[in-house]
């Protein structure tokens, strides 16, 4: 076929226009429960396989694990289940119609007015870094902000300080919205942004405590979930067959050692070699340059209800595990008394299995900050990742009671420390 001019005009012109949305037509997403670690140990040989996208993962006997699987993967996984005599329910049947429903209401919501914040809409990269500028036009003697980098695709990675000034202050540090399609994340970092910074009562809260948060450690991922791919979770740095890295599988603290993957399309892949990823290394620099005067680093990621702290790498504890136990009680216990929640609490490998290069192993090994932990917020029930929009608020604010009880801590052992 001979193409006229004017149609290779019309197809470049499609080429350039924007990407089109990846569709999850006949995907499930299967909850399992298990009744013994056997099980768990089986189930994990999936998660290898790109066909199956582990939305949990745990070794917690009668807790739910949630898998969505491609319609490809949907009977072997299902006889394998029944063979083993494994209990399965299928809680969402076609995945796509969710995503249609949130797309929609996406493309109809107006834009947040620049320079505000919403907790009833999850917000664009954009708009979340002109709120966090406009808090620093507006409070410049507690808010500064700083470019610490440039995502792969040339997003500002941008960083929050809340200080009532002086320096090296204890610190509490929080990282979010490193993967990608936790969007409760980014909202959380920006609600306990909001609440200490716009709520006067609260000052007292960065009296003798600082705090520093990048509210979206990987935008490039995050505003692809919003146009392409909603369950994108990694980078978006081009690989040779491959896009992107899992971030929190990149940090340089016993990498690769386990619970990641050498393979470039696998949603766990570690990079081709520690801090390959322009966000991770960002993070690390900046880290690396304040992290002796951190006191507690958080990985803030969705979903289930977790307080994780080190080692992931390996089944070990740090030296400093009972502390680390009893300060994560403090996050659940707050939550627990303000509204029944509540959380487990506990080591990453032992309760999630290993998972070598999370940020939380960096900052409690490589970087020496003695109280570090990945928080899983709640997720949407039946809707996994996606609580709607009317449910972030609860959950912000459930959050926000939880990293009061953090900061009361710093606080008081900063005190005693320095008598
Ligand atoms: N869900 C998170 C992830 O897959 C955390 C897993 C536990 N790892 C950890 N370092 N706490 O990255
Ligand atoms: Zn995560």
């Amino acid at each position: 076929m001979k193409l006229s001019p004017f149609y290779l005009v019309t197809l470049l012109g499609l080429a350039t226009a924007a990407q089109e949305r990846f569709s999850y037509d006949g995907y499930k997403v299967y909850s399992v429960t298990i009744n013994s670690i056997q099980e768990a140990e089986l189930l994990d040989v999936f998660s290898y396989d790109q066909r199956f996208d582990f939305w949990s993962k745990h070794r917690i006997v009668g807790k739910p694990i949630d898998v969505m699987i491609s319609p490809s993967g949907q009977d072997e996984f299902e006889s394998t289940l029944n063979y083993h005599n494994i209990k399965f329910e299928v809680m969402i049947n076609n995945f796509e119609e969710k995503v249609q429903a949130q797309y929609n209401r996406l493309k109809s919501r107006a834009r947040v007015d620049s320079g505000d914040v919403s907790f009833t809409e999850y917000m664009r990269h954009d708009e979340i870094n002109a709120y966090l500028r406009r808090l620093e036009a507006d409070y410049p003697n507690v808010v500064t902000t700083e470019v610490i980098g440039k995502s792969f695709e040339g997003r500002d990675l941008l960083i929050i300080k809340i200080s009532s000034g002086g320096s090296d202050k204890p610190t509490i540090f929080a990282d979010a919205g490193i993967h990608a399609r936790e969007w409760i994340a980014p909202s959380t970092a920006l609600y306990v942004i909001n609440q200490l910074v716009e709520v006067p009562e609260n000052s007292y809260l960065y009296e003798n405590v600082d705090w520093v948060f990048i509210p979206v450690a990987n935008p490039d991922g995050y505003e692809y979930t919003h146009d392409v791919e909603r369950m994108w979770r990694k980078t978006r740095s081009t690989g040779t067959i491959c896009f992107g890295a899992d971030p929190n599988r990149n940090f340089g603290y016993h990498w690769g050692a386990s619970g990641s993957s050498t393979w470039q399309c696998s949603d766990i892949y570690a990079g081709h070699r520690a801090f390959s990823e322009v966000e991770t290394q960002a993070l690390r620099d900046y880290l690396s340059a304040h992290s002796h005067h951190i006191s507690l680093y958080v990985a803030i990621h969705s979903y289930g209800n977790w307080v994780l702290y080190p080692w992931s790498y390996a089944d070990l504890l740090p030296d400093n595990a009972d502390e680390l136990q009893t300060v994560g009680m403090l996050y659940n216990d707050a939550v627990n008394e303000y509204n029944g929640n509540s959380y487990i609490v506990g080591n990453s490998a032992a309760l999630l299995g290993t998972t070598a290069g999370c940020s939380d192993d960096y900052a409690r090994g490589g970087l020496d900050i003695k109280l570090s932990y990945t928080l899983e917020l709640p997720g949407g029930s039946t809707d996994g990742f996606d609580p709607p929009e009317s449910d972030i608020l609860w959950i912000v604010e459930e959050a926000w009671v939880g990293f009061k009880a953090w900061h009361g801590y710093v606080e008081s052992s900063s005190a005693n420390s320095s008598k």
